[in-house]
């Protein structure tokens, strides 16, 4: 019999990951020879870590905060995606080198997709915040061809720079005057930022601007239902929540892992929801 193959989530410091509940669920559903677990590597040990992992025995790794970049920077080759992001959050083996993707944005999109209509619309898309979540579902929505894309960002530069960066056309709201215009037309608002995480510093925005039928999505899911997704759910407004974007985004890594894109379905949510 083969030898179990390893698989990790690295992160510093990584606290309660969901990630092992999530790809050990499906190893064991698809009845694959391996184990997912989660290590604490600090930055310091990061590039030992990299340098000692054995083709033989690991088929790869999640990366979480703060080693995305980090590990991006360290590996050999990069698919154009993440290579454009400059951040990886799943690293797989290629011929004999390590191979960086990020998955981050399809696991938005696809989640939004799940649990919207989301159409291609003249309706703007607002995205809030500029951090590195934002990055990644900024590139999303892009090549999603949405048309018209906003960014609010408390910190203006920072998005400024975001979009040189992408190199994408999208307009900055620089200040909640023009953010609470902008609000009046929009079909999606996303929070890309960790506000609203552990019902502390909800976003402070006034969503009975928004038409109605729009979409509001939160990539925060500790709580599952954050401040601004109970605004928006007593609005009547469509609501996406953070936890699917978990799912999708671990799913398209297990892809890459294992060849399988598993189902993401109600009984992988109900066994997350349990442990959040
Ligand atoms: P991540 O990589 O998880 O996206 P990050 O790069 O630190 O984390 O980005 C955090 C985002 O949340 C940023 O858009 C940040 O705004 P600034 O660029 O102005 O810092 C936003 N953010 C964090 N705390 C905030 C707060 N209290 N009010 C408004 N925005 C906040």
């Amino acid at each position: 019999m083969s030898e179990t193959k390893k698989l990790y989530v690295i992160g510093w410091p990584i606290e309660h990951s969901r990630s092992p509940l999530i790809h050990n669920h499906w190893i064991k559903k698809y009845n694959l020879n391996a184990i997912y677990a989660q290590k604490a590597i600090a930055p310091d040990d990061l590039a030992e870590f990299i340098h000692t992992l054995k083709r033989d025995e690991c088929l790869g790794f999640n990366i979480t905060i703060p080693h995305k970049e980090a590990v991006f920077e360290a590996v050999q080759r990069r698919d154009v995606l993440a290579n454009k992001l400059g951040a990886s959050n799943t690293i797989s083996w290629r011929d004999d080198v390590l191979y960086a993707n990020n998955t981050d944005g399809y696991g938005f999109y696809t989640n939004l997709l799940d649990h919207s209509d989301w159409r291609k619309t003249d309706q703007p898309v607002i995205i809030y915040g500029a951090g590195g979540a934002a990055r990644a579902i900024l590139q999303a929505m892009h090549d999603a061809g949405a048309p018209h894309i906003y960014i609010y960002n408390r910190t203006q530069a920072r998005a400024e720079k975001l979009l040189a960066d992408l190199g994408i056309q999208a307009t900055i709201l620089t200040g909640l005057t023009e953010l609470n215009e902008c609000l009046q037309q929009a079909g999606l608002l996303i929070n890309t930022t960790s506000l609203g995480m552990n019902g502390e510093n909800d976003l402070d925005i006034d969503l009975s601007l928004m038409p109605k039928g729009a979409i509001v999505a939160d990539i925060v899911y500790t709580p599952l239902q954050t401040g601004l997704l109970k605004q928006a759910d007593d609005l009547g407004l469509v609501t996406v929540d953070g936890l699917g974007m978990l799912l999708h985004q671990a799913a398209k890594a297990f892809e890459i892992w294992f060849g399988i894109l598993p189902q993401v379905d109600e009984e992988l949510r109900d066994l997350v929801l349990a442990d959040l």
